[in-house]
Formats: C-alpha cells, structure tokens, sequence
C-alpha cells in the first residue's frame, strides 16, 4: 500500500518519478489524449478544513485520469452528530471508494486512518504538520522555471510556525539539494528554527539578494493563540512582500505562494499578478502532480491485489 503522508518520507527517485509522470501527463493532454489510468476506480476527499485548490485540484486529477470523484461535505456529514473520524471514514470506504484524501486540523489524522482503512491515503494537510502534495508542486514548478534544484536559495517569508506548507517544503528542498532559508518574526518562527537545517533571517532585507526563490505565507490565524504580531498593518509593513522588496531580488528569481493569498498583508497585489509570479503556474501544476501522486497510489494497490 502506498500512502502519501509526509515529504520526508519521499526519496528522490521517487520525486523525480512523480515529476516525469506529471510532465508526461501534461504532454498527453496537450495532445488531446483521454487518459484511462483511474477508469472504475474513485477517489474520496475528506476535508474537515477549508479549501479551495487542494480539493478542487485532486477531484480534477481524478477524473482527468478517467475515474470518479466523491467529495464529502463534512459540515453535511453525520461528524455533526458525533460520528468519530476513524468510523466516517471506514463508511466512505465500505460505499466502495479506492483512495481517500484527507485534510484535518489535526496532526496525524491522515496516518491514523491509513493504518484502519485499508486503502491509499493522501495528506492533503494536518493542522501545523504536513502538506505533501503542495510541497512536491511548489518543487515541480520551480524545477519547470529554474532547472535542477541542487544549490538553489529558497527564501519562506513569514508564518512559519503555524505552517505545514513551510514544514513540508523543507523537507522536500533538502531532499532536492536546496538551501532553504526562513525568515519572519520570531513569534512567527518554530522554536530553534536552525534544528530544521535552515538559514534563518528576522527581515527580508537582509535575505532576498541572492534568492532563487521566495515565497511568502499567509498568516494562518485559524491556529494562533493570542496576537503573534502587534496588526497585521505592522506585519506587512516589515515583511510583506512589496514591490521596493522584489527589486532586491536577483532578475532571474520567481516568487511562489501556497495560497489562499491575503493581499496587502504577505504579499502586495502588483507583486501577486507581475510576470515574476509563479501562483497560478502553481496551481495547474498541482493538478498534474496530484494525477502522478493518485496514479501511483492506485497502480499500488493493483499490485498488492495482484
Ligand atoms: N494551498 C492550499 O492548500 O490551498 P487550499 O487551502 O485552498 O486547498
């Protein structure tokens, strides 16, 4: 069974595999292909949190390939009656479902379910821990853009500690051979940041000359406890990303965000839309990437039942 739970639990032959086959999907649909890999087969999503691109980028990958998508309204869902997560889940499977993608607040939700359900479960984030799918398209579109990772300087700007996108993007840099570097407030950053093999920087003057990349963060306020900064006008005033900060950045550099991007806080609208944006590249890359991560899970299983 393969599961897809945490970015460090990819190899790079496997990042490298995922990535060929997401090109090769964009190549075959460009030439008008109808692609089959998932026929009779269907995905679940079960999002306990918000979404809009994870969600929608994993049900377009399920039926580009040819299967079916089933989405679960959890806010619909007999959870509101005091259902456990173990016991919906297990219902979704016994309607006759093959993988399940799950979000949840909390960290491990996905991996407690892989060892009770018996069939491929796909993270697509738990609360501050992962986001495996995000961090392998945030790496395939920069690849797309600069090439071979190896030695590339990628600046995360902001909300780190509240943050599975930064935790699995670390991961899946260094694997990739990139220097990552963290830069925000300090109570926005995890305790003993460097523990994480990163550079560390407080402001974003001091880290953009010499990026490769940089990627601001939403603030995610949905997990603070208190006030981590003193307005979120003081925030963007020293850290958003603004068109005077861009300037600092090497020419050839691109600026990536995860999203949902909250503009005029982490990020400055013209900065947003400028050709130097990679974010909606991100997300049709997330598509392809989420069709190579659901045929591999599935092509699994039809191994293992072999
Ligand atoms: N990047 C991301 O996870 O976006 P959504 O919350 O909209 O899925």
């Amino acid at each position: 069974m393969w599961h897809c739970l945490e970015a460090a639990r990819f190899s790079r032959n496997e990042i490298s595999e995922l990535f060929s086959q997401a090109r090769l999907y964009r190549e075959r649909l460009k030439r008008g292909e109808t692609l089959s890999e998932l026929k009779g087969k269907t995905v679940a999503t079960l999002f306990f949190e918000n979404s809009t691109r994870t969600r929608l980028s994993f049900e377009t990958a399920a039926r580009r390939l040819g299967g079916a998508s089933l989405g679960v309204a959890v806010a619909q869902s007999s959870v509101q009656k005091g259902e456990t997560l173990s016991d919906t889940a297990r219902n979704i499977v016994a309607l006759g479902v093959d993988a399940l993608v799950v979000r949840h607040a909390s960290a491990g939700s996905p991996a407690y379910l892989a060892e009770r359900v018996g069939l491929p479960v796909i993270n697509a984030g738990d609360g501050f821990h992962e986001h495996p799918t995000q961090a392998l398209l945030d790496a395939f579109t920069m690849t797309e853009r600069l090439g071979d990772l190896n030695g590339r300087r990628v600046v995360i700007l902001g909300d780190i500690a509240h943050s599975r996108v930064a935790r699995s993007n670390i991961s899946l840099l260094h694997r990739l051979g990139a220097k990552v570097v963290v830069c925000g407030p300090t109570t926005l950053l995890p305790p003993r940041p460097e523990t994480l093999g990163v550079e560390v920087g407080c402001f974003p003057e001091e880290v953009l000359r010499g990026a490769d990349v940089v990627m601001p963060l939403r603030m995610q306020q949905e997990r603070h406890q208190g006030l981590q900064v003193p307005s979120l006008a003081e925030y963007a005033r020293f850290w958003g990303l603004t068109s005077a900060r861009v300037a600092l950045l090497p020419e050839h550099a691109v600026i990536l965000h995860p999203g949902p991007i909250n503009r005029g806080v982490e990020i400055d609208s013209d900065v947003a839309d400028s050709p130097r944006s990679l974010i909606l590249d991100q997300v049709a890359n997330g598509v392809l990437i989420r069709m190579a991560v659901l045929a591999r899970a599935l092509r699994h299983t039809e191994g293992a039942n072999a």
